[in-house]
């Protein structure tokens, strides 16, 4: 697959079909995760993939738990959904919240129909500096295999029981740095559109100055040349 459309089209995927990823394509998603930069490399990290239905029905009960918390955050104004970026519209903010939601509950109901979870452990991740490469190589990765999926952070909430469950050596210190949702998706996938322009988001020189160039409209695909002639 073509770098430039794995990276505009590796959406979060929640509505996954059951069917299992088989090993090797398992092997193929971690082997490009694994070539990542991290500090010194170190390599502080462990994935732990998660297969067994009778597990996977326990994380089921954690995760909505664990998300109905982040809710009630986001009800209250806190947590990292509650605000846009300084300068972002609102109502563009409220009515993505709705879609993420709607799409959020379908994961959560449908939990146990996840073929794979995969939990990301890190020794002192700087702040997730040094394991979110990996996490997103891993994501690109499975996009090229025609897996997706969702990094999920909610439960972290209950770090001592996921701890338990997986039986992780914390006294090492292991901490869950996400959780990632595996499988083959049912809808279709797209570029990730709903992202203010890169002339929103960026300057150069200054905080206050252009960027210099503007971007109305992704750049992948290529828009066509007009016909010759
Ligand atoms: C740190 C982080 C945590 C996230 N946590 C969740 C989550 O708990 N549940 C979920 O459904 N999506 C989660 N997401 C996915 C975002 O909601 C998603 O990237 C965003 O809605 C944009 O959608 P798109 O990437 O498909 O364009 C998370 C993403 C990041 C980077």
């Amino acid at each position: 697959m073509d770098i430039h459309e794995a990276l505009y089209t590796t959406r979060m995927m929640r509505r996954l079909r059951p069917d299992p990823i088989p090993l090797d394509t398992q092997a193929r998603i971690l082997d490009a995760a694994v070539r990542a930069p991290n500090g010194g490399n170190t390599q502080r990290w462990h994935f732990l993939a998660v297969d067994d239905p009778e597990l996977i029905r326990k994380f089921a009960h954690l995760f909505r738990q664990a998300r109905a918390l982040e809710y009630e955050k986001f009800k209250t104004g806190t947590g990292p959904m509650a605000a846009p970026a300084p300068g972002a519209d609102l109502a563009a903010h409220t009515e993505t919240m709705r879609r993420i939601k709607g799409s959020g509950d379908y994961l959560a109901d449908h939990f146990e129909e996840i073929p794979l979870l995969l939990f990301v452990f890190a020794i002192d991740d700087l702040g997730g500096a040094n394991i979110y490469p990996a996490i997103w190589s891993a994501l690109l990765a499975a996009r090229a295999e025609g897996v997706g999926g969702v990094m999920t952070m909610v439960l972290r909430n209950f770090a001592d029981e996921v701890n338990k469950l997986l039986g992780v050596p914390v006294e090492e210190g292991w901490t869950m740095s996400a959780m990632l949702t595996l499988g083959y998706p049912r809808g279709k996938w797209g570029v990730a559109a709903t992202r203010r322009p890169v002339h929103e988001v960026s300057s150069r020189n200054h905080w206050d100055s252009p960027f210099g160039v503007e971007v109305p409209q992704p750049l992948w695909p290529a828009p066509a040349l007009p016909a010759a002639g």
